[in-house]
């Protein structure tokens, strides 16, 4: 285990099983459709890779990097790098690895409808369901967590701890 690693909380193998159990509801539900996965950056890309393997349905990938801002407009979102396709008339499913107040979710959502998709969905890895402070729910969750600061599989910490394959508490020294 990493050294900065308090606890595991959630483990490759019980990602892997999800992932697995999630693409098989995935599936029945897109049966004959086609489904963009628009993966959100940098966080999502292990859970994004993980799941997909278990994607029957004709299935296509791109990515956005954004970030949702507090303050005088709570609802700002600023897409630092937007996606590569036409999202017109698309049923897409976002792919996010973390839930938390569900700003970023609900900005994104709202955009890509703007923007004419056919459906949008939302699968998340994890929901912190006690830091939500708009109404948002995931279509799909992987795990519900507690209100604990997670790294790995993506996650980070300035940067740090994305390639660490299961979702971990970093130790309290760590953050100073
Ligand atoms: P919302 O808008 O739902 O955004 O608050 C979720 C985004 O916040 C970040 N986030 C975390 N990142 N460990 C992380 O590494 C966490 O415990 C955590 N909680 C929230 C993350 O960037 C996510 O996309
Ligand atoms: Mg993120």
């Amino acid at each position: 285990m990493h050294k900065d690693i308090k606890e595991i909380l959630i483990t490759e193998e019980q990602i892997s099983a999800k992932c697995k159990e999630l693409g098989k509801i995935i599936d029945k539900d897109y049966e004959g459709k086609e489904v963009l996965l628009v993966g959100l950056l940098k966080g999502s890309v292990p859970f994004m890779a993980e799941l997909s393997k278990h994607l029957n349905s004709d299935v296509t990938f791109d990515y956005m990097n954004v970030s949702s801002y507090d303050g005088v407009e709570s609802k700002t979102l600023v897409v630092k790098q937007d996606l590569k396709e036409d999202v017109t008339g698309k049923n897409i499913l976002i792919v996010e690895d973390i839930l938390d107040t569900g700003k970023t979710l609900y900005n994104v959502k709202e955009m890509l409808l703007k923007r004419r998709a056919n459906s949008v969905k939302i699968v998340t890895m994890l929901d912190k369901a006690e830091g939500r402070v708009i109404d948002m729910k995931a279509d799909y969750i992987g795990f519900t967590i507690p209100n604990a600061f997670v790294v790995g599989y993506g996650l980070d910490f300035n940067e740090r701890y994305r390639q660490l394959p299961y979702v971990g508490i970093l130790k309290e020294e760590c953050y100073k």
